[in-house]
């Protein structure tokens, strides 16, 4: 059984997600990581397990704007994404930023899924393990082993990832595998855990069935599909 997570990323609006709920079974194995206005519905209203997009790097208090990882627990949530290359990119969200945020989150027992890969350059200068294991280093030197134990790594290669329209490229299942197993010996050897390790960036019900057979791959981060019924219902009756 792999892990599916689903992304759902600002696409769906109140009907939308209410639709969603309905047209889709749900799964307590499945994790969905709505907008944060919708964790609550999610919470009483599916059978999904609920996660968070983000979280404040803040404690709480007088912080307008932001919500903090003891809210989240608070109202259900299991998981939360950290690093993920839209947040990254759009809100330049930096090495001490992402740190603070794994370690909130620990504090209160919610699971980071902490995201990584590299951009189309970077890929074409065939250096995506330098730069995948450099965004793992330079947050994992900073947190405790007990941290580290529980995070689990997505690897999105930022090309593969949809933008909503078009559908993108996706690495071929060796090259996956290969990412996949360069993260795991790495936090193996440098901080004695071992890690699941998710892949993401336009998974979706055509290309599912061929990615199920990368048997080091622990499951999906799933973004654009993640709020489409029919899809969406596809890849959880292949993975649960
Ligand atoms: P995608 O997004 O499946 O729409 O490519 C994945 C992600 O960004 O987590």
């Amino acid at each position: 059984m792999k892990i599916i997570i689903g992304n759902q990323k600002a696409y769906l609006d109140a009907e939308g997600m209410n639709n969603f709920i309905k047209e889709t079974k749900g799964d307590k194995n499945v994790i969905i990581c709505p907008s944060f206005p919708y964790i609550s519905t999610y919470v009483e209203k599916s059978n999904y397990t609920v996660g968070a997009q983000d979280v404040s790097t803040r404690d709480g208090g007088a912080t307008t704007g932001e919500i903090c990882a003891k809210q989240l627990a608070s109202l259900g949530v299991k998981y939360c994404i950290v690093g993920h290359s839209e947040r990254r990119a759009f809100f330049k969200e930096s090495r001490e930023e992402l740190i603070e945020k794994i370690t909130k989150l620990s504090e209160v027992g919610i699971i980071p899924i902490f995201c990584v890969g590299e951009n189309r350059e970077e890929k074409d200068e065939d250096i995506t393990k330098d730069v995948v294991g450099r965004e793992i280093l330079q947050v994992y030197d900073y947190l405790e082993k007990e941290t580290i134990e529980k995070i689990i790594i997505a690897y999105e290669p930022i090309w593969a990832i949809s933008d909503g329209k078009n559908p993108a490229r996706i690495p071929t299942n060796v090259e996956i595998a290969d990412v996949t197993a360069y993260i795991k010996d790495l936090v193996s050897e440098k901080y004695n855990a071992s890690v699941k390790v998710l892949y993401g960036g336009s998974v979706n019900k055509k290309n599912v069935d061929e990615l199920n057979t990368i048997s080091i791959c622990d499951g999906y981060l799933i973004g654009g599909a993640s709020v489409k019924a029919e899809e969406f219902n596809y890849i959880m009756e292949r993975n649960v």
